[in-house]
């Protein structure tokens, strides 16, 4: 579950000037260990310049492709400067190994044949990736369930996934209702020219989709957006638990300021459980779990280390910590306990996290 597994990329093709959609082949004996839920995300890994570098990309790939056997796939943007999207960009081919580390997150909900139900999509940019997985799979799955896709873009050239979205509006015609928004590029309605904001969200909530209708968003892309975008919903009616968002990164940058600890601290002693196996570590308490692990040789699971993917996601079932950063975890799940790994500074002197705890 938390471990690397080296893949081979099976294609490589471009979908816009600075994206492009990867597929992997998974080996038969690994199908069952890459079985991705739609909204999930897999951790890619490589060594650039002697460093390892660790990020997420949600998988764009419909729950139906991979019950018949078809590709893990996920959709990489440049970013401007950007040290993985850039390197993968720029080099990975069919034929090139990667490592990769199972599915996981919780933007995504059960699919369920007999729901009849209105699911609201909001993405900006490279925000479509997860959004792509769930709209097909819950059309594909739900005959009696509707979508409709609130998707912002600069101009209709920047439109990652743009034939694919047509191509499945006309296979559901009635179902599946996209709203394209565009920064730069004017359009018939003056509703649809201009940013995804909090304002564009309770204007389109008003006059073109019915929030009382809406039983479960979705919500992905820059942080501002997000928020407001969430925020409106809520203002619409929409109960926050039905609201779902996704971040792809924040604009919070630096590291925390140092932990004040008591000169006669002890430090923590950590006992964590991962795959059915204890180990235990001791650790000073100005130093979030990841890192400390990591320092004394043991790996637990990590991609962003900013509090934004949840790979780090463990359950604190002794003890206590303090977290700092949480952009993943949603309100339910702190309250049972969960917590980031590379955001929790332990606060008792002894500690026990699981990583096999239930997921949900
Ligand atoms: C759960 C999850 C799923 C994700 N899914 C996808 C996906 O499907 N497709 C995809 O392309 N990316 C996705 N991302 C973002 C991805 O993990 C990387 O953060 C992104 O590719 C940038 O990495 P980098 O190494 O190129 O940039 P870095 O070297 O990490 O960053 C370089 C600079 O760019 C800024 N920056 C970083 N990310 C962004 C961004 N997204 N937009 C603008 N500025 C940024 C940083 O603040 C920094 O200043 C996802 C992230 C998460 C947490
Ligand atoms: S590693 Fe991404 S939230 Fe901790």
């Amino acid at each position: 579950m938390h471990h690397f597994h080296a893949l081979t990329v099976q294609s490589v093709t471009p979908l816009t000037r600075d994206s492009a959609a990867i597929t992997f082949s998974v080996p038969t004996d690994l199908q069952e260990t890459f079985h991705f839920a739609p909204g999930q995300y897999l951790t890619l890994r490589t060594q650039l310049e002697g460093a390892e570098l660790r990020r997420s990309y949600s998988i764009c790939a419909s729950a139906q492709s991979q019950q018949q056997g078809g590709p893990l796939r996920v959709a990489i943007k440049r970013v401007n400067g950007g040290a993985f999207s850039n390197w993968a960009l720029d080099n990975l081919q069919p034929g090139s190994s990667l490592e990769v580390m199972p599915p996981q997150g919780h933007f995504t909900m059960p699919l369920a044949p007999e729901a009849a139900r209105h699911v609201l999509c909001v993405a900006a940019g490279s925000g479509i990736t997860p959004v792509l997985s769930i709209i097909e799979s819950t059309l594909l799955a739900e005959p009696n369930s509707r979508v409709t896709l609130i998707y912002g873009n600069r101009a209709s050239g920047s439109v990652m996934f743009k034939e694919e979205l047509e191509n499945l509006k006309d296979r559901f015609l009635t179902r599946l209702n996209i709203v394209w928004v565009m920064s730069r590029e004017a359009q018939d309605m003056p509703l649809f020219n201009g940013r995804i904001d909090g304002d564009k969200i309770s204007q389109l909530l008003q006059h073109l989709v019915d929030a009382a209708s809406v039983d479960t968003a979705f919500i992905c892309g820059p942080q501002s957006m997000m928020l407001a975008a969430s925020q409106a919903m809520q203002d619409a009616g929409i109960d926050k638990a039905r609201i779902k968002v996704e971040l792809f990164g924040t604009t919070q940058t630096g590291e925390r300021a140092p932990r004040a600890v008591a000169v006669s601290d002890q430090g923590c002693e950590v006992t964590v459980v991962m795959d059915g196996a204890q180990r235990v570590f001791h650790m000073p308490k100005d130093k979030n779990l990841v890192d400390a692990a990591l320092a004394q040789g043991i790996e637990l699971p990590y991609s962003c280390k900013g509090g934004v993917c949840s790979t780090c996601r463990c359950k604190v079932t002794q003890g206590e910590v303090d977290m700092d950063i949480n952009y993943a975890l949603e309100d339910y799940e702190v309250a049972r306990g969960f917590v980031l790994g590379c955001q929790s500074y332990p606060v008792s002197d002894t500690l026990v996290i699981d990583y096999d705890a239930e997921q949900h």
